[in-house]
């Protein structure tokens, strides 16, 4: 049983992949809240962020996207930013650029604000829930955006607000704006997941190692398989990611890269 981080009034997350419902009065109990958590957030910084499959690769892909839209990037927004990586990543590919960051992790934003410290006056972080719409509120100052980007955080959200985060991104680009999403997606099969476990143990494996680290294989996959923040994923296939970019309006939506059940996948906003 995960332990209730906090505790909403009106929303029941039940796990599964479509589990919202609207239970008034009933506590919810919300599987995403782990990354609340220091110990979630010291794990995946420290043992796993940089041991993702092409992780470099991810980021110059995304670069790339940024850079095809043809204008520099003077304002972007970062959702579920963690310890910012990709946003470091904008802030040095773009000098003049300014950055939303957007967490609802207490202990994120305190490394990304450690993290980005060479970055002053170029940031502002924002703690609030892509859960809701209600996120769109603390960034209406600086909105539109000529970019948004994210990485591995919209997974936690289910199907249907997904759908509406899309869209909500939409809402706040420019013309002519993208968006580019690193995402962890689902597998078409049993077989592929399963590829896609090994592929990801061997990696992090292998950083550990360059690190120092003594474990073993096996004891990198008992790690694996015990991360707590796994029970909050809510996994959707990249096709079906980009036809509802598609259906909202998004331009040129298509995944450019792909490792098993890691994808970089973006839109434009029409100019
Ligand atoms: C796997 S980490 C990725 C962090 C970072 N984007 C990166 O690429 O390293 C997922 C991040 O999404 C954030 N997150 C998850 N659900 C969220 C929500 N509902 N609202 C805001 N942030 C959320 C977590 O706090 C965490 O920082």
């Amino acid at each position: 049983m995960p332990t209730v981080l906090q505790a909403y009034e009106t929303e029941i997350l039940v796990g599964g992949a479509h589990p919202t419902k609207l239970i008034p009065g009933n506590i919810a109990m919300r599987k995403d809240f782990v990354w609340k958590k220091e110990s979630v957030v010291n794990t995946f910084l420290k043992d796993v962020r940089g041991g993702i499959p092409f992780a470099v690769e991810q980021i110059d892909v995304m670069l790339r996207v940024l850079r095809s839209s043809g204008k520099p990037v003077k304002r972007f927004l970062d959702l579920g930013c963690g310890s910012g990586v990709l946003a470091g990543a904008v802030l040095s590919a773009y000098p003049k650029a300014k950055g939303t960051l957007i967490d609802f992790s207490e202990p994120m934003l305190n490394e990304a604000m450690r993290g980005l410290k060479a970055f002053p006056r170029r940031l502002r972080f924002v703690q609030a829930d892509l859960n809701s719409k209600e996120w769109l509120k603390e960034i209406g100052r600086e909105a539109p955006f000529d970019a948004a980007v994210s990485g591995l955080a919209i997974h936690h959200l289910t199907d249907r607000r997904k759908k509406s985060l899309y869209g909500e991104i939409f809402s706040v680009l420019k013309p002519g704006g993208v968006f580019v999403n690193i995402e962890h997606v689902s597998s078409p099969s049993e077989r592929l997941r399963v590829l896609s476990d090994e592929t990801f143990i061997d990696s992090i494996w292998e950083f550990q190692r360059e690190k120092g680290g003594r474990m073993t294989r096996a004891q990198m996959e008992k790690k694996f398989y015990s991360m707590h923040d796994k029970g909050s994923n809510i996994l959707s296939s990249v096709e079906a990611q980009c036809g509802w970019l598609r259906r909202i309006g998004f331009a040129d939506a298509d995944c450019h890269f792909k490792i098993f059940e890691i994808a970089v996948f973006s839109g434009r906003r029409p100019d």
